[in-house]
Protein backbone atom coordinates (compact mmCIF):
# COMPACT_ATOMS: atom_id res chain seq x y z
CA UNK A 1 0.00 0.00 0.00
CA UNK A 2 1.22 3.55 -0.69
CA UNK A 3 1.58 5.99 1.72
CA UNK A 4 -0.74 9.25 2.41
CA UNK A 5 1.75 11.82 3.00
CA UNK A 6 -0.83 15.37 4.62
CA UNK A 7 1.80 17.90 4.51
CA UNK A 8 0.43 19.84 7.34
CA UNK A 9 2.54 23.24 7.90
CA UNK A 10 1.51 26.31 9.36
CA UNK A 11 2.04 28.40 6.43
CA UNK A 12 0.85 26.00 4.18
CA UNK A 13 -2.62 25.57 5.83
CA UNK A 14 -2.85 29.44 6.16
CA UNK A 15 -2.20 29.72 3.05
CA UNK A 16 -4.63 27.09 1.47
CA UNK A 17 -7.49 28.72 3.50
CA UNK A 18 -7.09 32.05 1.50
CA UNK A 19 -6.78 29.84 -1.95
CA UNK A 20 -10.39 28.11 -0.68
CA UNK A 21 -11.92 31.61 -0.26
CA UNK A 22 -14.20 32.32 -2.93
CA UNK A 23 -13.27 35.74 -2.89
CA UNK A 24 -9.68 35.03 -3.71
CA UNK A 25 -8.83 36.24 -7.07
CA UNK A 26 -6.78 34.44 -10.22
CA UNK A 27 -3.83 36.42 -9.39
CA UNK A 28 -3.69 35.63 -5.36
CA UNK A 29 -4.92 32.20 -6.04
CA UNK A 30 -2.32 31.37 -8.65
CA UNK A 31 0.69 33.06 -6.95
CA UNK A 32 -0.70 30.91 -3.39
CA UNK A 33 -0.41 27.82 -5.13
CA UNK A 34 3.36 28.16 -6.50
CA UNK A 35 4.05 29.18 -3.13
CA UNK A 36 2.37 25.83 -1.77
CA UNK A 37 4.22 23.68 -4.43
CA UNK A 38 7.41 24.88 -3.16
CA UNK A 39 6.91 24.12 0.54
CA UNK A 40 5.31 20.99 -0.42
CA UNK A 41 8.33 20.20 -2.53
CA UNK A 42 10.96 20.46 0.19
CA UNK A 43 9.18 17.83 2.04
CA UNK A 44 8.30 15.77 -0.97
CA UNK A 45 12.33 15.78 -1.80
CA UNK A 46 13.54 14.94 1.63
CA UNK A 47 14.31 11.41 0.82
CA UNK A 48 16.72 12.22 -2.27
CA UNK A 49 19.91 10.44 -1.58
CA UNK A 50 22.99 12.07 -0.93
CA UNK A 51 26.68 11.71 -2.24
CA UNK A 52 29.66 12.75 -0.28
CA UNK A 53 32.41 14.88 -2.36
CA UNK A 54 35.41 16.66 -1.67
CA UNK A 55 35.37 20.89 -2.04
CA UNK A 56 37.76 23.36 -1.40
CA UNK A 57 36.55 26.75 0.21
CA UNK A 58 37.85 29.42 0.90
CA UNK A 59 39.84 28.44 4.51
CA UNK A 60 40.00 24.57 3.61
CA UNK A 61 39.58 21.34 1.72
CA UNK A 62 36.63 19.29 3.19
CA UNK A 63 33.67 17.21 2.64
CA UNK A 64 30.58 18.46 1.86
CA UNK A 65 27.66 16.74 0.30
CA UNK A 66 25.63 17.15 -3.51
CA UNK A 67 22.25 15.05 -4.57
CA UNK A 68 22.80 11.96 -6.40
CA UNK A 69 21.17 9.17 -8.00
CA UNK A 70 18.48 10.13 -10.52
CA UNK A 71 17.14 13.20 -11.64
CA UNK A 72 13.96 14.63 -11.40
CA UNK A 73 10.98 14.84 -13.76
CA UNK A 74 7.89 17.30 -13.31
CA UNK A 75 4.60 16.71 -15.18
CA UNK A 76 1.92 18.47 -14.75
CA UNK A 77 -1.43 17.30 -15.34
CA UNK A 78 -3.32 19.87 -17.84
CA UNK A 79 -4.70 22.14 -17.60
CA UNK A 80 -4.73 23.00 -13.24
CA UNK A 81 -1.54 21.14 -12.46
CA UNK A 82 0.56 23.49 -14.21
CA UNK A 83 -0.08 26.12 -11.42
CA UNK A 84 2.34 24.00 -9.46
CA UNK A 85 5.04 23.56 -12.20
CA UNK A 86 6.87 26.72 -11.49
CA UNK A 87 7.03 26.20 -7.39
CA UNK A 88 8.83 23.11 -7.90
CA UNK A 89 11.20 24.56 -10.72
CA UNK A 90 12.04 27.17 -8.03
CA UNK A 91 13.29 24.63 -6.13
CA UNK A 92 14.73 21.86 -8.53
CA UNK A 93 15.74 24.52 -11.56
CA UNK A 94 17.40 21.58 -13.35
CA UNK A 95 14.40 19.54 -13.63
CA UNK A 96 12.46 18.58 -17.03
CA UNK A 97 8.80 18.96 -17.25
CA UNK A 98 6.38 16.97 -19.62
CA UNK A 99 2.84 17.44 -19.94
CA UNK A 100 -0.31 14.90 -19.88
CA UNK A 101 -3.28 16.68 -20.70
CA UNK A 102 -6.34 15.15 -19.71
CA UNK A 103 -10.11 16.44 -18.36
CA UNK A 104 -13.17 15.20 -16.93
CA UNK A 105 -15.95 14.24 -19.10
CA UNK A 106 -18.52 16.29 -17.69
CA UNK A 107 -21.38 13.69 -17.30
CA UNK A 108 -19.31 10.74 -16.73
CA UNK A 109 -16.74 12.47 -14.65
CA UNK A 110 -14.59 10.11 -16.49
CA UNK A 111 -10.91 11.40 -17.42
CA UNK A 112 -10.50 11.96 -21.27
CA UNK A 113 -6.60 12.06 -22.40
CA UNK A 114 -5.94 14.51 -25.01
CA UNK A 115 -2.16 14.94 -24.92
CA UNK A 116 1.02 13.70 -23.70
CA UNK A 117 4.78 14.77 -24.03
CA UNK A 118 6.91 13.49 -22.12
CA UNK A 119 10.88 14.32 -21.70
CA UNK A 120 12.67 10.89 -23.37
CA UNK A 121 14.84 9.78 -20.67
CA UNK A 122 11.60 10.28 -18.25
CA UNK A 123 11.91 6.28 -17.37
CA UNK A 124 15.30 6.98 -16.12
CA UNK A 125 14.38 9.57 -13.83
CA UNK A 126 12.16 10.09 -10.75
CA UNK A 127 8.75 11.75 -11.84
CA UNK A 128 6.79 14.54 -10.11
CA UNK A 129 3.21 13.60 -10.98
CA UNK A 130 1.17 17.42 -9.99
CA UNK A 131 -2.41 18.09 -9.97
CA UNK A 132 -4.13 20.28 -7.34
CA UNK A 133 -7.37 18.21 -7.33
CA UNK A 134 -7.74 14.50 -6.85
CA UNK A 135 -11.19 13.98 -6.39
CA UNK A 136 -12.17 10.60 -7.82
CA UNK A 137 -9.22 9.82 -8.64
CA UNK A 138 -9.84 8.97 -12.04
CA UNK A 139 -7.32 11.35 -13.47
CA UNK A 140 -4.35 10.89 -11.66
CA UNK A 141 -4.51 7.07 -12.05
CA UNK A 142 -4.72 7.57 -15.66
CA UNK A 143 -2.08 9.69 -15.86
CA UNK A 144 -0.42 7.12 -13.47
CA UNK A 145 -0.76 4.54 -15.82
CA UNK A 146 0.68 6.33 -19.11
CA UNK A 147 4.03 6.86 -17.19
CA UNK A 148 4.13 3.16 -16.37
CA UNK A 149 3.79 2.38 -19.62
CA UNK A 150 6.71 5.02 -21.05
CA UNK A 151 8.75 2.95 -18.38
CA UNK A 152 8.65 5.18 -15.48
CA UNK A 153 9.21 3.12 -11.82
CA UNK A 154 9.96 6.03 -9.48
CA UNK A 155 7.09 7.91 -9.31
CA UNK A 156 5.06 10.29 -6.72
CA UNK A 157 2.07 12.19 -6.82
CA UNK A 158 1.44 15.47 -5.29
CA UNK A 159 -1.71 17.55 -4.99
CA UNK A 160 -3.31 20.37 -3.45
CA UNK A 161 -6.50 19.16 -1.79
CA UNK A 162 -7.31 15.20 -2.05
CA UNK A 163 -11.08 13.33 -1.03
CA UNK A 164 -10.85 10.08 0.54
CA UNK A 165 -12.56 8.92 -2.84
CA UNK A 166 -9.55 9.46 -4.60
CA UNK A 167 -6.83 8.55 -2.00
CA UNK A 168 -8.63 5.51 -2.47
CA UNK A 169 -8.37 4.82 -5.96
CA UNK A 170 -5.25 5.95 -6.38
CA UNK A 171 -3.67 2.86 -3.57
CA UNK A 172 -5.63 0.51 -4.83
CA UNK A 173 -4.67 1.49 -8.53
CA UNK A 174 -0.88 2.02 -8.27
CA UNK A 175 0.21 0.96 -4.61
CA UNK A 176 3.45 1.70 -5.33
CA UNK A 177 2.99 5.41 -5.65
CA UNK A 178 3.24 7.98 -2.54
CA UNK A 179 0.43 10.58 -2.53
CA UNK A 180 1.73 14.15 -0.90
CA UNK A 181 -1.60 16.70 -0.37
CA UNK A 182 -1.83 19.93 1.65
CA UNK A 183 -5.06 18.01 2.91
CA UNK A 184 -7.65 15.45 3.37
CA UNK A 185 -11.33 16.91 2.64
CA UNK A 186 -14.43 15.10 3.62
CA UNK A 187 -15.70 13.91 0.75
CA UNK A 188 -17.13 14.05 -2.76
CA UNK A 189 -20.77 15.81 -3.54
CA UNK A 190 -23.06 14.77 -6.50
CA UNK A 191 -20.59 16.40 -9.37
CA UNK A 192 -17.90 14.54 -8.25
CA UNK A 193 -16.46 18.21 -6.59
CA UNK A 194 -14.65 17.73 -3.44
CA UNK A 195 -16.05 19.18 -0.36
CA UNK A 196 -15.34 21.68 1.08
CA UNK A 197 -12.65 21.98 -1.64
CA UNK A 198 -11.75 25.13 -3.27
CA UNK A 199 -13.96 24.62 -6.66
CA UNK A 200 -12.90 24.09 -9.79
CA UNK A 201 -9.10 24.48 -9.41
CA UNK A 202 -8.51 24.56 -13.23
CA UNK A 203 -11.10 28.10 -13.68
CA UNK A 204 -9.96 29.63 -10.49
CA UNK A 205 -6.25 29.38 -12.09
CA UNK A 206 -6.86 30.85 -15.18
CA UNK A 207 -9.65 32.66 -14.81
CA UNK A 208 -12.46 31.22 -16.81
CA UNK A 209 -15.14 30.81 -14.31
C1 LIG B 1 -9.69 18.67 -12.54
C2 LIG B 1 -8.43 18.55 -11.72
C3 LIG B 1 -8.03 17.12 -11.96
C4 LIG B 1 -9.36 16.42 -12.05
C5 LIG B 1 -9.62 15.73 -10.73
O1 LIG B 1 -9.39 18.85 -13.87
O2 LIG B 1 -7.45 19.47 -12.07
O3 LIG B 1 -7.28 16.92 -13.14
O4 LIG B 1 -10.34 17.43 -12.28
O5 LIG B 1 -10.77 14.99 -10.80
P1 LIG B 1 -10.79 13.41 -10.68
O6 LIG B 1 -9.92 13.05 -9.54
O7 LIG B 1 -12.25 13.11 -10.40
O8 LIG B 1 -10.33 12.82 -11.98
P2 LIG B 1 -10.52 19.11 -14.97
O9 LIG B 1 -11.03 17.82 -15.53
O10 LIG B 1 -11.55 20.05 -14.42
O11 LIG B 1 -9.71 19.78 -16.14
P3 LIG B 1 -8.96 21.18 -16.19
O12 LIG B 1 -7.75 21.08 -15.28
O13 LIG B 1 -8.58 21.30 -17.61
O14 LIG B 1 -9.90 22.26 -15.72
N1 LIG C 1 -11.74 19.19 -10.11
C1 LIG C 1 -11.66 20.40 -9.49
O1 LIG C 1 -11.04 21.33 -10.04
N2 LIG C 1 -12.25 20.55 -8.29
C2 LIG C 1 -12.92 19.54 -7.69
O2 LIG C 1 -13.43 19.75 -6.57
C3 LIG C 1 -13.00 18.30 -8.35
C4 LIG C 1 -12.40 18.16 -9.55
Amino acid sequence: MSKLHVVDHPLIAHKLSIMRNKKTGSKDFRELLNEIAMLMGYELTRDLPLEKITIDTPVERTQAYTISGKKLAIVPILRAGIGMVDGLLDLVPVAKVGHIGLYRDPETHLPVTYYCKLPSDIDRRIVILVDPMLATGGSASDALTKLKEHGCTHIKFMCLVAAPEGVAKVQADHPDVDIFTAALDERLNDHAYIVPGLGDAGDRIFGTL
